[in-house]
């Protein structure tokens, strides 16, 4: 089968959360199952794009509105991530440092799945699916069914389209429906959502198939889907859920290139020590004491607006006994909330700012336990990754958190498990690792073993999509 993923960040072009990475393992694992596997992505001028080889494989033109632009398609040339990645350049557009966040994101995004579209159409032969992913290429389901250009050729071709947060569906105004790519009239209502037109929303009416990144996330989006429930509820019988995988040759921490002291199953207690006297050597942290880490992006949807008060009331509870390192970046008013503990929680909690790869990997291997009170979370990566390299997670019962972490109480249990994004559920949480680390020591090791153990590779996951994409054709 040949399957074209679309999206707007892969790893490790383009990263800004956990979309990168699963754009970026499940293609390759879909080549290791013997099929083509390509992806699509928006030129985003990173370092990756200097550091690559590049070719030029395709040129063509398309309107935004009364604008005429020239795009680009770039492949990358040493084949070495596993499958094939194709970058669109749009001269002003796309070539920017940032991923999202511009005012102009609507205009850069319908350019993008624009551009996708002719691009697609210009093949000689056609692809067997189309696998978007999120809102920013939410169009591109509508467009292949119904853009005029595209319809002929395109509309044959099935679409998926995988929900990784329902909590942005780009939604703009009709007043700007002259953006689009010429449509036939009589689906424009197919776009709209709330009197808007909602990408999102288009997708879940248009693609032939959905799936969300866990099978919990699927059941939540019917009642909580900010302000999409009743399309969810629609929509159920084309949709399911498929439980993200990891890339287990790159979270290893048998071999990961960014820790300095690698571990397997049989030596995690002294290498995960390592690592941690390492992390603690770099924000000044007493090795002894349970170090817990946050890693995320600083968003109300993660919960970060709790940690300051949160961490502050642990650290109280258990003076000179904790440790705590988060490492993210998001809203300004956590990140200032946040790095005002460092001061006055000197020698208790480390900070640091900023989206930094090196350091997450190094957090999932030295910390002890890692907190997730996520409001929402649809899938998370973190608690996989923290399994993988034996960190004990805190999760809020949530999405793909209650999906993946089982409670210690109960059998078969390796986590932590809390009902509510409350400071004192997450208080609650912190004092049960507490005691285990200082009470039940050898528990933490086999905890540690037994996690470590657990197998989120992507195997099964590609093998789910492929029934997917085999159920349409
Ligand atoms: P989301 O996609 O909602 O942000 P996930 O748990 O799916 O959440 O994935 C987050 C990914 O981003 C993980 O790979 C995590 O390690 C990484 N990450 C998030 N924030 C940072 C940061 N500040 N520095 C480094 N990596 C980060
Ligand atoms: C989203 C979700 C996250 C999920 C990731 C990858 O960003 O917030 O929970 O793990 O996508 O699917």
């Amino acid at each position: 089968m040949e399957i074209v993923h679309v999206a707007a960040e892969c790893f490790p072009m383009a990263k800004a959360g956990g979309l990168a990475d699963v754009v970026g393992a499940l293609p390759k694992y879909q080549v290791l199952q013997g099929h083509i596997a390509k992806v699509v992505v928006p030129m985003h001028r990173t370092e990756f794009l200097y550091q690559q080889q590049w070719e030029l494989v395709h040129e063509g033109s398309q309107y935004l509105g009364p604008q005429f632009f020239h795009y680009s398609v770039i492949k990358e040339k040493s084949n070495g991530l596993g499958f094939d990645l194709y970058l669109v350049d749009i001269n002003g557009l796309l070539d920017r440092e940032k991923i999202y966040g511009y005012p102009d994101d609507t205009e850069r995004f319908i350019a993008f799945q624009n551009a996708v579209c002719d691009w697609i159409n210009s093949w000689k032969h056609l692809p067997d699916i189309i696998h978007c992913h999120d809102h920013h290429t939410g169009l591109v389901p509508f467009l292949l069914l119904h853009g005029i250009d595209f319809k002929e050729r395109l509309a044959k071709i099935p679409s998926v389209f995988t929900v990784h947060n329902a909590q942005y569906n780009g939604a703009f105004s009709w007043e700007q429906k002259y953006l689009l790519p010429a449509c036939s009239l009589q689906y424009w209502s197919l776009l709209d959502w709330h009197h808007q037109i909602n990408p999102l929303a288009a997708a879940l009416k248009t693609a032939w198939k959905i799936t969300t990144v866990s099978p919990g996330y699927l059941q939540e989006l019917r009642s909580s889907a900010a302000g999409l429930e009743q399309l969810f509820e629609n929509e159920k019988e084309k949709s399911i859920g498929i439980l993200n995988g990891i890339d287990t040759s790159i979270w290893d921490p048998g071999h990961d290139p960014y820790l300095l002291f690698h571990y397997t199953v049989s030596t995690a207690k002294t290498g995960k020590r390592q690592n941690k006297e390492e992390l603690c050597r770099r924000f000044g942290l007493e090795v002894d004491r349970p170090l817990f880490c946050f890693i995320g992006r600083m968003v109300h949807e993660k919960a970060a607006d709790l940690l300051p008060v949160a961490i502050a009331q642990a650290v109280a509870t258990h003076p000179q006994k904790i440790s705590f390192i988060v490492l993210g970046t998001g809203e300004k008013s956590i990140e200032e909330q946040l790095d005002l503990l460092s001061g006055p929680l000197q020698g208790s909690v480390g900070i640091h700012i900023g989206y930094q790869e090196a350091l997450s990997h190094l957090l999932y291997a030295g910390a002890d336990f890692l907190l997730m009170p996520s409001r929402v979370e649809p899938c998370g990566l973190n608690q996989l990754y923290a399994l993988r390299f034996g960190t004990i997670p805190l999760v809020r019962a949530v999405g793909g958190l209650k999906d993946t972490v089982r409670d210690m109480g109960d059998p078969g249990g390796f986590g932590i498990r809390f009902e509510q994004p409350h400071v004192t559920d997450i208080v609650h949480a912190i004092d049960r690792a507490v005691s285990l680390y200082y009470q039940q020591p050898a528990h933490v090791d086999s905890f540690r073993q037994l996690v470590m153990q657990i197998d989120h590779s992507w195997h099964s996951a590609a093998n789910e999509y492929l029934q997917v994409y085999k159920s349409l054709k």
